[in-house]
């Protein structure tokens, strides 16, 4: 099969690693990308040799040589543009959050099994070695039953540039929750294998960002109004089907002693997972004591290295997306919640009642 052509839409930081990735894998290359900044999008194309440069998403996606587009551009644009990508019958790598809210993530799922097209969402911290070895210990029944998760990614000062996209409710759809909440979230599904979310109870702040601190610095976009109307933290209970429960604890920013802690730990009838140190806790046979294992990284197949791979191995026919529409919908599903029962001051219901 011939190397596939990939477009990116958004040439902001995110974009370097996309280039990068997908120009490090055998049967995939980026041969264009688009951005309304010219100034941008022309470092991205002399970094990594992108001779077709758009300074409009519309005209990437009409050029008939590209089979594929990857976006990471701000999220207020990712389901107008995965549709787009999906109609003009291209594949689509999406960054995440998926979009907006549900309601227009299901559209994008409806629209990419419409067409056939392989579109998946970006979620890259599932393929980190350490988590790949907990899954397949986890899918070995060495944890045993998992009855409860704790995810977490709590940031002392990590809120991307102020004034840009990322603080703004009309652009971002949400703050730390859709940023880095929706990594940890998906994770910590993805280990305990349950996209079933019952209720949802959660709550949202903005405590720092609103008083013009807690700037981490990530992000390339252009400062504008100094507005921020997202949240900086948030926290949730989530219950799933078959009783098992998960928290979350995500912030921007906030009073704590490190410059960022982040993990999924998994309590299961025989051992605990600490999924990104990859370690497993449990009681030893009689007289052994505690054991704290770390097993050895299992080596993750090829077309599973990267989140790029995997949509090019999966576009090629040689796996599956690793996440999958479903998947990506509950996840979405549950962040919405999370905002409503933050409103509401009441758990959200989702499963039957
Ligand atoms: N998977 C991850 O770990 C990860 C990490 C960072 C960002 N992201 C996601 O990637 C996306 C981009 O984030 P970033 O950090 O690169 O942001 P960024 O601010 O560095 O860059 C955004 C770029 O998008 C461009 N842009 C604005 N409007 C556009 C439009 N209509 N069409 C095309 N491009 C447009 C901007 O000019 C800018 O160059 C976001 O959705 C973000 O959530 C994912």
């Amino acid at each position: 099969m011939k190397t596939l052509r990939v477009g990116l839409i958004g040439a902001g930081q995110i974009s370097y690693r996309h280039a990068a990735e997908i120009n490090e894998l055998s049967h995939a290359e980026v041969i264009a990308a688009a951005d309304p900044n010219r100034e941008r999008l022309e470092a991205l194309g002399e970094e990594h040799r992108i001779a077709r440069l758009y300074e409009k998403a519309e005209d990437l996606i009409a050029d008939a040589d590209l089979d594929a587009v990857s976006i990471a551009a701000p999220n207020a644009f990712h389901a107008p543009y995965a549709l787009a990508a999906l109609d003009a019958g291209k594949h689509v790598m999406l960054e995440k959050p998926f979009a907006m809210n549900y309601g227009e993530a299901q559209k994008v799922a409806e629209r990419a099994e419409m067409t056939g097209k392989v579109l998946t969402v970006g979620m890259n911290q599932r393929f980190v070695p350490a988590v790949q070895t907990m899954k397949a210990r986890i899918e070995e029944g060495d944890a045993g039953e998992i009855y409860h998760g704790k995810a977490f990614w709590l940031r002392r000062s990590g809120i991307p540039r102020l004034g840009t996209w990322f603080s703004q409710k009309e652009l971002a759809g949400g703050g730390v929750l859709f940023d880095i909440g929706v990594h940890l979230l998906d994770l910590c599904l993805y280990l305990m294998d349950n996209f079933e979310p019952e209720t949802v109870s959660g709550a949202t702040y903005s405590k720092f960002g609103n008083r013009g601190l807690g700037e981490g610095g990530w992000g390339m976009s252009d400062r504008g109004e100094q507005v921020f109307d997202v949240d900086d933290f948030a926290t949730a209970m989530i219950r799933l089907k078959g009783g098992a429960t998960v928290t979350l604890d995500v912030s921007w920013a906030m009073h704590i002693d490190r410059p960022s802690r982040q993990n999924v730990e998994l309590f299961g009838t025989e051992a605990g997972i600490n999924a990104l140190e990859g370690k497993l806790m449990r009681y030893g046979d009689a007289g052994e004591g505690f054991q704290v294992i770390e097993p050895p990284n299992v080596q993750v197949p090829g077309p599973q290295k990267n989140r790029f791979a995997n949509w090019i191995g999966s576009i090629r026919g040689e796996t599956e997306p690793l996440c999958t529409l479903p998947q990506a919908l509950a996840v979405q599903r549950i962040l919405d919640a999370i905002y409503e029962s933050s409103i509401t001051e009441r758990e959200v219901r989702l499963g039957k009642e």
